[in-house]
Parts: structure tokens; C-alpha cells; sequence
């Protein structure tokens, strides 16, 4: 080997032996190799002035080292590629036998809960559990639940209209008491059903309060049905959700589609009937509606009220929510606050 040479390979090795990253090595590529001005292409280029022979020689030896150095060079570049894999994998490891996390299992909302209490109380009483649409016509919301067209509860501001005219009006429900009407329509009686669902009315927002809320329909029609058997089913399915202790109260009430209406009230779950904000100091709590159904509405749906007669019921879920749970505002049920759900399991 020529001096020259031997010069050059000192120089290289010891350049490639200060080699520490991956950009080192490529810019010991560049200079050593590089097309342009690499020092190995210069050194070629000096051979032209070499004679043939010569030549020959110096131009095999150097091809020699241009080998050797891209050899080195490509050796380094696969060890740091091979370490940074390394390094990837050790930073991606996963280590199978840990104990897996569990996702948090969750449970049913407290007027879920509440509804399937209320479903199983009155289905061990023999009552089937109907369904009806959210949305309504002006037919089942009103007229066939013998509400004249000048009653409030037909006002805009009370309820939340969709479209349309006449009796195909369509709106929210503000009542479970549509359900009355399919189900008569639906079945022959004798009948006993209970329709749990939602119902909307425009009603501000306040401790007792909600635009939306959840109503269950009570609906009993056979022969010689009595208004006491009207107050036995209600007394006996409060005292079956709340315990022997709960006081009923039936006070004379009007809803049009039942003759003679009552209202159904309980004790105060805050204050237990002596008189507190929640209950406004009476003692007592709204419970919902009652009464015989009214004669027009049988003959709505071709049940002849000679024949016939029926009681009908409809309770605010929200409020009972309330009472058994302990709470002092109904707008807690949809704020989906979690530390308030999870006291539900
Ligand atoms: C009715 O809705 C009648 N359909 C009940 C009925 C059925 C009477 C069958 C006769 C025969 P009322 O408007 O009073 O009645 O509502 C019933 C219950 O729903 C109330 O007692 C109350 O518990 C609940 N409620 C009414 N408005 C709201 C509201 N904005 N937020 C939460 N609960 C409410």
C-alpha cells in the first residue's frame, strides 16, 4: 500500500472512531464517499495523471479502500438503526401479566329505578304495561280526552306544538293520560294497564319543577268499578313503595276527562307533614291526578259507559324519585352530575 494510502486510512479510522450519532455517520459518508467532493473521489481523480501502469495498480488499491470505507461506514449505520430499535421496543413494552384495568361498571339512573319499583308493583296487581308515542296528535292529546278547545292546556304556552292543524295538530305529550286512549283502543275490557313515560310541558325550571318529566298512567276499566276501588289501589301501592307510614290524601279535584276527579297527595318526605320549604308548609305533596273516567272518553273509544266504568291515575315519577331518595330538587335527575349518580348503585 502507498504511503498516500496508508495516510488515508489512519485519517478515516480515526474519524471513524470519534463517530457517535447516526448525522456523524453521514457526514463521515459525505466526506470520505460523497460523489462530489468526497476525499476518496478526489484521490481518483489524481490518477489521471498517473501512467497506465501505475495506474492500474493505485486505481485497484483505492477502489480496495473506497470498499473498506463504505463497508465501516454502512456497518455503523446498521448499529445504530439495530440500537434505536432496541430502544423503540424497550419503550413500547407491555407487560401481559398485569392485572387488566377494569372499565367502571355502570348502573341505572334513579327514575329507572324507580320506574321498575313502580312496573312491579302494579304488574303483581295484574296490570300490563302499555306504551305510547312521545308525540302526539290534538286528537289524543285533547279531544279524545274530552279537553274543550278553549282549555288552557291546549295554550301554546303551556304546551310544546310541532305542527300541523286541526286534530292532527301534532305536540310533546304533556300527559301519560294519551296512553288511556290507545289502550282502549288497543284492548276489550276488562282492562288494567299502567303507561310509564316522558312528558313535556313548558314549565320553568324549579325545586319541584322540570319541562320534561316522567309520568306513570294508571288505567282500570271493568264492570262496576267504584271510586273506592280507586283509592284501595292507590293506598295500598303507596304503602307498598314507602312503607306502611305514608299518608294519602284524595282532595276533589278537576281534570276533564275523569268525573269526579281527585288529586292524590303524600306526606312530606322533608319535613314528614309538618310543614317545610319543599312542601310549602302544608305538610303534603302532589302526587298527581285521579278519578272515574269520564263517560265521553268511553264513548270516544266505542265502550258503552252504562256497561262500563273505569278509574284512571296519573303520578309524577320525578317528585316520588324525590320522596324516596331523599332529595330537595328534582332538576338533580338530569344534571348527569356523576357524584350525584353514583349514589345510586
Ligand atoms: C295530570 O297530568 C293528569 N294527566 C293526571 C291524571 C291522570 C288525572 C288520570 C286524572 C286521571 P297533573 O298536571 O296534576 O295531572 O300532573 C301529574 C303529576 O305530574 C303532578 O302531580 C306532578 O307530580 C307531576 N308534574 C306536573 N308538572 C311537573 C313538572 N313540571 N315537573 C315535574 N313533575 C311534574
Amino acid at each position: 500500500m502507498s504511503d498516500r494510502l496508508i495516510q488515508l486510512r489512519e485519517d478515516f479510522d480515526r474519524e471513524l472512531s470519534a463517530v457517535a450519532t447516526d448525522a456523524d455517520a453521514t457526514a463521515l459518508r459525505d466526506r470520505w464517499v460523497g460523489r462530489k467532493s468526497g476525499v476518496v473521489t478526489a484521490e481518483m481523480k489524481t490518477l489521471g495523471s498517473f501512467s497506465p501502469e501505475e495506474r492500474k495498480v493505485a486505481g485497484a488499491r483505492l477502489n480496495e479502500f473506497k470498499s473498506y470505507v463504505e463497508a465501516a461506514i454502512e456497518k455503523l449505520q446498521a448499529d445504530f438503526a439495530a440500537r434505536r430499535e432496541a430502544e423503540q421496543l424497550a419503550k413500547e413494552r407491555i407487560d401481559v401479566t398485569l392485572p387488566g384495568r377494569r372499565p367502571p361498571a355502570g348502573h341505572l339512573h334513579p327514575i329507572t329505578l324507580l320506574r321498575q319499583k313502580v312496573e312491579d308493583i302494579f304488574v303483581s296487581m295484574g296490570y300490563t304495561i302499555e306504551d305510547g308515542p312521545e308525540i302526539e296528535t290534538n286528537f289524543y292529546n285533547f279531544a279524545a280526552l274530552n279537553i274543550p278547545d278553549n282549555h288552557p292546556a291546549r295554550s301554546p304556552q303551556d304546551t310544546f306544538y310541532l305542527r300541523g292543524e286541526g286534530d292532527n295538530t301534532l305536540a310533546l305529550r304533556s300527559q301519560t293520560s294519551t296512553v288511556q286512549i290507545h289502550a282502549m283502543q288497543r284492548r276489550t275490557p276488562p282492562l288494567r294497564v299502567i303507561a310509564p313515560g316522558r312528558v313535556f310541558r313548558r314549565d320553568t325550571p324549579d325545586a319541584t319543577h322540570n319541562p320534561m318529566f316522567y309520568q306513570v298512567e294508571g288505567l282500570l276499566v271493568d264492570r262496576h268499578v267504584t271510586l273506592g276501588d280507586l283509592k284501595g289501589t292507590v293506598e295500598e301501592f303507596v304503602r307498598r313503595l314507602f312503607g306502611p307510614e305514608t299518608q294519602t290524601r284524595f282532595r276533589p279535584s278537576y281534570f276533564p276527562f275523569v268525573e269526579p276527579g281527585a288529586e292524590i297527595d303524600y306526606t312530606c318526605f322533608k319535613c314528614g307533614g309538618t310543614g317545610c320549604r319543599v312542601c310549602k308548609g302544608s305538610g303534603w305533596i302532589e302526587m298527581g291526578g285521579s278519578g272515574m273516567v269520564h263517560p265521553n272518553v268511553l264513548r270516544v273509544v266505542g265502550i258503552d259507559p252504562d256497561e262500563y266504568s273505569g278509574f284512571a291515575f296519573g303520578l309524577g315519577l320525578d317528585r316520588l324519585c324525590a320522596l324516596m331518595y331523599g332529595l330537595d330538587d328534582i332538576r338533580l335527575l338530569y344534571e348527569n352530575d356523576v357524584r350525584f349518580l353514583e349514589q345510586f348503585k
